[in-house]
Formats: C-alpha cells, structure tokens, sequence
C-alpha cells in the first residue's frame, strides 16, 4: 500500500493542510517551573512540518498539575512562553499549533498543587504519582461542588482564550487518558447525582458545556477534543463505553469542530472507536493507535484513503524524527526512540534527535 494517501492536502471548512501527519501531545516534563522556554521553542520548531503540531498536556488552572515540569497557561508569564513557541514554530513550517489543555482532576497531587486534588466524585485512583522524591500515591480528592463547576469550566475558557492570544492556532481539550474530562464520563470516576452523572446524559454533560463554553469563545473551528473511549489508562473503567461515546460524539457532531482526535481503543473495547467516531461526526478526525501497538503506516494511509480519519497524529516516532512527515514520505530510515529520556531532563533525548540533511545527494 503506498503512503499516498497520508500526504495529499486537506481542506476543511477554513481549514488547509499541507498533509495528514500531525503530532500527537507527548508530555515531556521540560517546561522548568510551568513556563515553556527556549528549550521548549527549538523542540516544537524542529517539529513544524506537522500538519497539526499538538502540544504536550498543559494545565489550565495550577491545580490542574499532576506531574513535574508540565507547562500550564494561566498565568501572563506562561502564555508569554506559548507566544515564542508560537512564533518559533510559524517561522519554521506550516504546522498548526494546537494546545492541549489537560486539567489532571483526580490524578494531580498536593506534591505540585499544594491542595487536595478536585475530581467529579471522591474516588481514589489506584496507582501513584511521580515525584522527586519517589512515587507517592493518588490521594483522595475533593468532590467539586455544583456551584463550582462553572469555575472550572471558566479555567478551559480562560486557557483558550489565552492560547489563540499566544498565537496559537487552536486548543484540544483533552478527554482522554483518564484526566479531569474522562473522569466525568467514565462510570467509575464519577458517581453524582446532581445532573452531571448518573445516567449517559449525566456524564457527557460537563464535557459538552465545556466544549461549548471554549467554542463560544474562541470558535468551534479552533476547539478540537481527544477522546479515548474504554481506555483504561490511570484506573478507568468505562462500563459501556459504545453508549457514552455515541451520545457524546452525537453532541459533538452539532458543532463544526477542529477536529475529534480519538485514541483507537479497539482492542480494549472489541470495536473501532475511530470507525464509531466517524459514524457519527463528518468533521475532520485525527486518529492516534493509542499506546498498544505503533500505527503502521500503510494502515494509517489506508483509514485516510477510506474516509475513516483525515489526520494521523504519531507520538513516539515523532520524539525520535522531528521531520517525521518527510521521512513517511520518502520512505527513508526512522530513528529509535529512547524511552528512558520521554520524561524529564533537558536537551538529551529532546531536541538532539537528528533530522535528514536538507538536501540528499544523488
Ligand atoms: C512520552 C509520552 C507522553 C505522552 N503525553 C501525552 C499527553 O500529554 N497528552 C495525551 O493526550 N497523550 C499523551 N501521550 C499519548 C500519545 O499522545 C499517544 O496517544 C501514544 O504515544 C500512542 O501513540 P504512538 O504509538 O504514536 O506513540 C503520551 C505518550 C508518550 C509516549
């Protein structure tokens, strides 16, 4: 199968793409003390050539932190920070900076927030964060009232407007991965009974509202979301995942989106959530594999010559390969990743991955 498919334009709406191959949020843990730096900038500048560049998880609100080094954007300092990767990744490519907004709800820790974490209900997670000073385990957190929910809704609102402020393209609100948004979805995480739970329509309605709130503000077509339906990723257990998901994606499909990026859950779940997300919204979908299994790339041509995806997003072929689209395309050799260098340190690992020389010889 040629790889064809993965490299002919897009166009969406106002939306154009040079190609389908985008970059998957990768949290690194290099944005000393939240603030993105100038480590930061040559990273996501090598990274340019993506059709989607999407950023790490970056919390909207400081207590939304749950793991060292991650960048939030609350603050003026941080979005200055946004602004010259911004304008780092504009003067190298075409890529589209989108920013991912992920608020860790009932996996974040006093270690980086100093409060109880907030989640939809009291329910620990199983597992442990980690720290400098060695994993501590997930506390407990605080169930948010009713009344506070509007505030939470207003840090995703406020972050957006503060990332198209910084130059960005867009923001992805992150659903997936069993953050702050999943929890409300997931049966396990969230046990209200005040209309945000209880039932299908309970549990999309946070989501939905918050959704509509950042695409009130800055636009549906700059506000994308990551779903990952049936993921069990930090302690989810969706019970049924195809009914939440059909509601949710069937509310979704009202609004013209940036995108839906899914997580393919597949082998989680005994069906294709990209093929369900498809079903229901004819908008642009960015499709990822997920952790299991690396998306080989004549299937990734494949799901975009059907119709089923419009966009691939790689996560760690694109740590290992900052001109990964090119390399796709011409078929030439890929770097490994180093898995003991995704999380933390400095330009090891980060931004010394080479890429191929401009010009091949022959
Ligand atoms: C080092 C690392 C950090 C990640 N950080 C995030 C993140 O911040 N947000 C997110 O939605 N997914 C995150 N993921 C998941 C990736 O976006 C992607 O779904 C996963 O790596 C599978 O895709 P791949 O096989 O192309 O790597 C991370 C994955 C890795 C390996």
């Amino acid at each position: 199968m040629s790889v064809d498919a993965l490299f002919q334009p897009y166009t969406h709406g106002n939306l154009t793409l040079p190609h389908r191959v985008a970059l998957a949020p990768l949290t690194r843990n290099r944005a000393k003390d939240t603030i993105p730096g100038d480590l930061n900038v040559e990273y996501y500048a090598q990274r340019a050539s993506a059709a989607f560049v999407i950023t790490e998880g970056t919390q909207p609100s400081a207590d939304g932190q749950g793991y060292l080094d991650t960048p939030g954007l609350h603050n003026d300092e941080q979005q200055a920070g946004w602004a010259k990767v911004a304008e780092g990744v504009a003067a190298a490519g075409e890529g589209k900076l989108v920013i991912q907004l992920m608020h860790t709800g009932r996996v974040a820790h006093s270690f980086y927030t100093g409060e109880q974490p907030l989640a939809p209900s009291a329910v620990t997670a199983d597992g442990g964060v980690f720290t400098p000073e060695g994993q501590k385990p997930y506390e407990l957190p605080r169930e948010i009232a009713t009344e506070e929910l509007e505030t939470v809704k207003g840090y995703y609102v406020d972050a957006a407007r503060r990332a198209i402020a910084a130059g960005a393209y867009g923001v992805e609100l992150h659903a997936a991965n069993g953050y702050l948004l999943h929890q409300f979805l997931s049966e396990n995480t969230n046990t209200r009974t005040d209309g945000y739970g209880t039932d299908v329509a309970g549990r999309i309605r946070f989501v939905v509202e918050v959704v509509e709130a950042v695409a009130a503000e800055i636009g549906a077509e700059r506000t994308g979301i990551r779903i990952s339906p049936g993921h069990p990723f930090n302690d989810i257990a969706e019970v049924d995942p195809r009914a939440t998901y059909d509601a949710l994606l069937t509310e979704l499909a009202r609004h013209d989106l940036l995108y839906v990026h899914v997580l393919e859950t597949e082998s989680y779940t005994g069906y294709s959530a990209v093929e369900q997300a498809r079903a229901h919204f004819a908008g642009t979908i960015v499709a990822n594999e997920g952790f299991s299994e690396e998306f080989d790339v004549d299937g990734a041509a494949k799901l975009v010559a059907a119709g089923t995806a419009d966009v691939i997003a790689y996560g760690r072929r694109f740590i290992a390969n900052p001109d990964l689209p090119r390399r796709l395309q011409e078929g030439a050799e890929l770097n490994e990743p180093n898995q003991r260098t995704f999380y933390q340190g400095g330009a090891k690992g980060y931004t010394d991955y080479p890429a191929l020389e401009t010009s091949s010889v022959g």
